[in-house]
């Protein structure tokens, strides 16, 4: 491994091959959290940078910055050992180089919301110099990549909304799950300065935060409580606490109430050390909500997905098709009235899942999985969706599936409609003429002839109509969902995009997911 010092150094080693360089940017005192970061960033074809760099910026007068840990020597070592190509130790004229005291050239703007909660109030320019110190860093190294670990939630989420490499998309931002020592404690630099004593009792966070998790499962969800159960046994244990505060983990405003995912916050000072903890809550297993038209690829990125977080995949077309065919099959005239509500109320619909995620959908005890995706249900099954009554019967079945959470929902109104409370609500979008050729790939696929693109153009236009003018839940982006365009991107770089989006709102720790 190749130790780097000034930037002429770092210059030499970035020219030197060429291929992505995938950086760690870390303020040293290495431990286990920062190997697994690097073992994170390691890829093919990728050489990974390790810089330690005690950023002045970032420490407030009266802060530890002259006392945080120094290990230089080891820091190389375990750096080499987790597979790291270089470390690199800059001096801080080699980042500082237009002033003194760092403050001549203004950094990214923050997002004044972002720093409201948490740290913000208790570190009066903290994050101003992390993102001073990482919009400079980015710029000597051009990295393709950044691995942050988890720990400090609230960093990662300010450098990924506030730092432009992240949010324009120069510069992926991998997050790293936390890695904690035996007892719980998170790895942190700053626990090598605990003596023995105070080493057992810094393991009171996240014992205290446990406490909280306990009351979750026991049905508690004010905010308040759960603030007292980590902050009382912190107290009386004499550690001053700074602040322990249930947010929401992507806009990290306050959470009076849990009611999901929230992500549940404490500072707590033992002996010289100010240490950070945190776990995400969860009243119910993570909701994603994905909606858009048809052949914008939605089932095949719903159910790989759901495969790789551990989730089920719900279709809720299906359950709308399996109506359309039951109507059909009784000559149910497709327009609201009695006998419809007669047909609905007796109806028996039932979904379950096979050992491989798939979907089987019976009505009336026949299994209609297959039956459904035929031509003559794809025609009408708009003009079903469209009638209230249906729509209330389904709405009302699929949210009983939501009440324990552990779904990724398609639909046309997963969002808007029936799964307002999900952590993640998606839109996805194509052009009509890409979403044309997907289908007829999709029928050709099924053993179906697809009639010329032209005719699935305007069939598929004549449905989206239908799905976004009709009166009940219309097709349309809910207002906090991300939309995201297929058509110029791979399934794998669609569901790489969702997964991504999830982990903003859903720590590793909070849920582990599925296989990979
Ligand atoms: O996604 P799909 O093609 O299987 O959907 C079938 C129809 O059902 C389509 O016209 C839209 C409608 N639908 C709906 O209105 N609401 C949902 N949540 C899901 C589907």
């Amino acid at each position: 491994m190749v130790i780097l010092h000034s930037n002429g150094e770092l210059d030499q080693w970035l020219a030197a091959a060429p291929g992505p360089v995938h950086f760690v940017p870390t303020m040293g005192g290495l431990h286990r959290g920062h190997q697994q970061l690097i073992r994170a960033a390691c890829g093919p074809g990728a050489r990974v940078l390790v810089s330690v760099f005690v950023n002045p910026t970032q420490f407030a007068a009266g802060e530890d910055f002259t006392t945080y840990p120094r290990h230089a020597d080891g820091d190389g070592q375990k750096a080499g050992a987790a597979g790291a190509d270089a470390i690199w130790f800059p001096a801080v004229a080699d980042i500082y180089d237009d002033a003194k005291a760092g403050h001549a050239k203004a950094g990214p703007q923050l997002k004044p919301s972002l720093i409201r909660t948490l740290c913000g109030p208790c570190r009066p320019g903290h994050f101003e110099g992390v993102l001073m110190v990482m919009e400079r860093l980015l710029e000597r190294v051009r990295p393709a990549l950044v691995a942050m670990g988890e720990k400090d939630w609230q960093q990662l989420t300010v450098l990924r909304h506030c730092l432009p490499a992240f949010y324009e998309g120069r510069c992926r931002l991998l997050p790293v799950p936390v890695v904690r020592e035996e007892d719980g404690l998170p790895h942190s630099s700053r626990n090598s300065r605990l003596s023995p004593a105070q080493r057992r009792q810094a393991a009171l966070l996240p014992q205290a935060l446990g406490n909280a998790e306990a009351a979750v499962q026991g049905g508690e969800r004010r905010a308040t409580v759960l603030e007292q159960l980590v902050r009382a046994p912190l107290e009386s244990a004499g550690l001053p606490v700074d602040y322990v505060q249930l947010v929401n983990p992507l806009t990290l405003q306050p959470c009076p109430h849990l009611d999901g995912v929230a992500m549940l916050g404490v500072a707590a000072h033992v002996g010289p050390a100010r240490l950070l903890d945190h776990k995400f809550l969860l009243s119910r297993k993570p909701i994603i909500a994905i909606d858009g038209p048809a052949g914008t690829g939605k089932s095949t990125v719903t159910r790989l997905l759901a495969g790789r977080l551990g989730l089920l995949h719900l279709d809720t077309g299906a359950m709308y098709r399996a109506v359309a065919w039951l109507m059909l099959e009784r000559q149910q005239p497709i327009r609201p009235d009695g006998t419809l509500q007669q047909l609905l109320d007796a109806m028996e619909l039932r979904l379950v899942w096979g050992d491989h995620g798939q979907q089987v959908i019976c009505i009336n005890g026949v299994d209609v999985s297959d039956a459904i995706r035929l031509p003559r249900i794809t025609a009408t099954v708009p003009r079903v969706a469209a009638l209230p009554q249906v729509r209330q019967v389904l709405t009302r079945q699929q949210r009983a599936f939501g009440q324990q959470g552990g779904l990724v929902s398609e639909g046309r109104d997963m969002g808007t409609a029936v799964f307002p409370q999900a952590e993640l609500k998606v839109y996805l979008t194509a052009t009509a003429a890409e979403r044309a050729r997907r289908r007829a790939a999709d029928m050709t696929q099924r053993g179906q002839a697809p009639p010329p693109l032209a005719t699935l153009e305007a069939q598929i236009a004549e449905r989206d109509h239908l799905d976004r003018t009709r009166t009940e839940a219309p097709l349309r982006p809910a207002e906090d969902g991300v939309v995201v365009a297929t058509d110029d991107i791979s399934v794998e770089q669609v569901v790489d995009k969702l997964e991504e989006l999830f982990r903003q709102r859903v720590s590793y720790e909070g849920w582990p997911g599925g296989h990979h």
